[in-house]
């Protein structure tokens, strides 16, 4: 399937309301490439209508030393039940590379970890060249990747834009490339 014929949708949650800023910036570059795609905040969401969607983007930050964004914790046990094995999931996530280096972006790897049963077709991965931090959950390939995009608002902001650019050129040719 091309990615202009699928049906899109960012589901994000936030405390502070950067996570909800991306989305939209997200929204704003798939629209200059002619595709319109839906946002919902996890808050009001029915995780059934996932199943509408040929590609979940999903927005995350992390909180507290490693604490998952309370609205996406809440459906911990949900998320667990579904099955995504027809769906591509891309997840991004935001965080603080120095003042939380032992935690950075650990809700991404949660959410990740929680997705992994469902059988979800996860693209966007993204380096870790780039970032300083000592340790995230959200790691994977002996360190040289996280499992999805990392952007950095309270230190790195200059890097965001032209990142979920980048991001998004990768999940296209990916969503794509698998079947
Ligand atoms: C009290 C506090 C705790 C935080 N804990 C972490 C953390 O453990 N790991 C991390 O990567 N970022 C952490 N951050 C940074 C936030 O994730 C970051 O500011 C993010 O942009 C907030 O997104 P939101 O506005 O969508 O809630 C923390 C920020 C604050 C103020």
């Amino acid at each position: 399937m091309i990615l202009q014929q699928a049906k899109i949708v960012i589901f994000y949650g936030t405390d502070t309301g950067n996570t909800q800023e991306v989305a939209e910036k997200i929204a704003a570059y798939f629209l200059e490439i002619h595709i319109k795609i839906d946002i919902h905040n996890i808050i009001d969401a029915d995780i059934h209508t996932f199943y509408q969607y040929d590609l979940l983007i999903f927005g995350i930050p992390t909180w507290d030393f490693g604490g998952i964004q309370e609205d996406w914790e809440e459906l911990e046990d949900e998320l667990s039940e579904l099955d995504l094995s027809q769906s591509k999931v891309a997840i991004y996530g935001l965080g603080d590379q120095f003042g939380y280096g032992d935690f950075f972006i650990d809700a991404v790897g949660w959410l990740y970890e929680k997705l992994l049963p469902t059988g979800a077709n996860f693209i966007g991965k993204w380096p870790t060249l780039g970032y300083e931090f000592d340790a995230s959950r959200a790691c994977i390939e002996n360190d040289q990747e996280f499992c999805g995009l990392a952007l950095d608002e309270d230190q790195q902001f200059d890097l965001s834009d032209i990142r979920i650019q980048q991001w998004i050129s990768k999940i296209t040719n990916e969503f794509e490339s698998i079947s």
